[in-house]
């Protein structure tokens, strides 16, 4: 597997096995939980008097998966928004590893090292391959003002990040517009990968997609995942949630409806929760309930 990111250091300061803790700051997390890369508090977005997201809540933390589920308008894309800085929240907080922080822009989220794979999977389309995956960022060879553009390097290095999530024969030298849709996010993937985002945050596009597309979206989304990466996974299927999520969050009028774990529900469970409807916050709180007296 993947080395990218390392995480932080186990603590030296352990106390031996024999020895009582009571000197340790309560809130001392067990080494085991690590703490949130990426948090969201009681976040409220409002587009004039209904809110778009009322008071959500959630937690990303490295090597996780969470997928958030919802029916059209539930206010999926504006969590999108929100993680990337394209929506500033009227209410709430945002956390980077537990540091208040504001996102006024897209940039200034990438700077936090969260990247986002937008809905609409903008890519141009007559550029090469590579050329999408630097955008700018190309490697040179020399020293400015000799510098020129390393062509052979730019497309070893595309073709490596692509294997790396899963896509493999690929010729990083033909157009953009010669990739399918799941491609296309395996590139957006591979890319923050690469540049070492933290946070991954995909926005899944409506547009339908191949059984063989959608699995290769899955196995960069697993890619990303075992690289260390929090990953925020928004998709219209249960099933496929299910095949890759380590959480769940379900958003149904802009509320958290149900923030539940794999331990919590199996696919039929998840399923029915997001066909639910009117009846998914009921069936949440009692799967909850159920787990909990386990
Ligand atoms: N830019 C906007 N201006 C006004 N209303 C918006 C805007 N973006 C989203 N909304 C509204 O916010 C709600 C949530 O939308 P959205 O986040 O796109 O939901 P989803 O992605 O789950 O389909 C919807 O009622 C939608 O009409
Ligand atoms: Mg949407």
């Amino acid at each position: 597997m993947s080395t990218a990111w390392q995480g932080p250091p186990e603590p030296v300061d352990q106390p031996a096995d024999d020895q009582p803790a009571d000197d340790r700051p309560t809130d001392d997390r067990p080494t085991d939980v690590p703490a949130p890369v990426l948090e969201l508090r009681g976040v409220t977005v409002r587009f004039g008097s209904v809110p778009a997201l009322f008071r959500v809540s959630l937690a990303l933390r490295r090597g996780e998966v969470t997928c958030v589920l919802g029916e059209n308008g539930s206010g999926k894309s504006t969590l999108v928004a929100v993680l990337s800085g394209m929506e500033q929240p009227a209410e709430g907080e945002l956390l980077v590893d537990g540091r208040p922080v504001r996102l006024r822009s897209p940039r200034q989220a990438r700077a936090q090292g969260i990247a986002t794979v937008w809905q609409d999977l903008a890519i141009a389309p007559l550029m090469s391959v590579w050329r999408n995956f630097f955008l700018g960022a190309e490697p040179t060879r020399g020293l400015w003002p000799f510098r020129r553009l390393d062509v052979g390097r730019a497309e070893e290095i595309t073709t490596r990040a692509m294997a790396r999530v899963g896509v493999t024969g690929l010729d990083a030298d033909q157009a953009a517009s010669a990739l399918q849709a799941g491609e296309r996010q395996s590139l957006a993937i591979a890319r923050a990968l690469h540049f070492g985002a933290r946070v991954l945050v995909i926005d899944e596009p409506t547009a339908p997609m191949t059984v063989a597309q959608r699995a290769l979206v899955l196995q960069s989304v697993l890619a990303a995942r075992d690289s260390g990466l929090a990953v925020l996974f928004v998709t219209h299927s249960p099933q496929y949630a299910h095949l890759v999520g380590d959480r769940f969050l379900l958003l149904g009028g802009g509320r958290v409806a149900g923030d539940l774990t794999r331990e919590d529900v199996d696919v039929h469970d998840l399923t029915r929760l997001v066909a639910g409807g009117d009846e998914l916050s009921r069936l949440t709180d009692s799967l909850r309930e159920r787990h909990q007296r386990r």
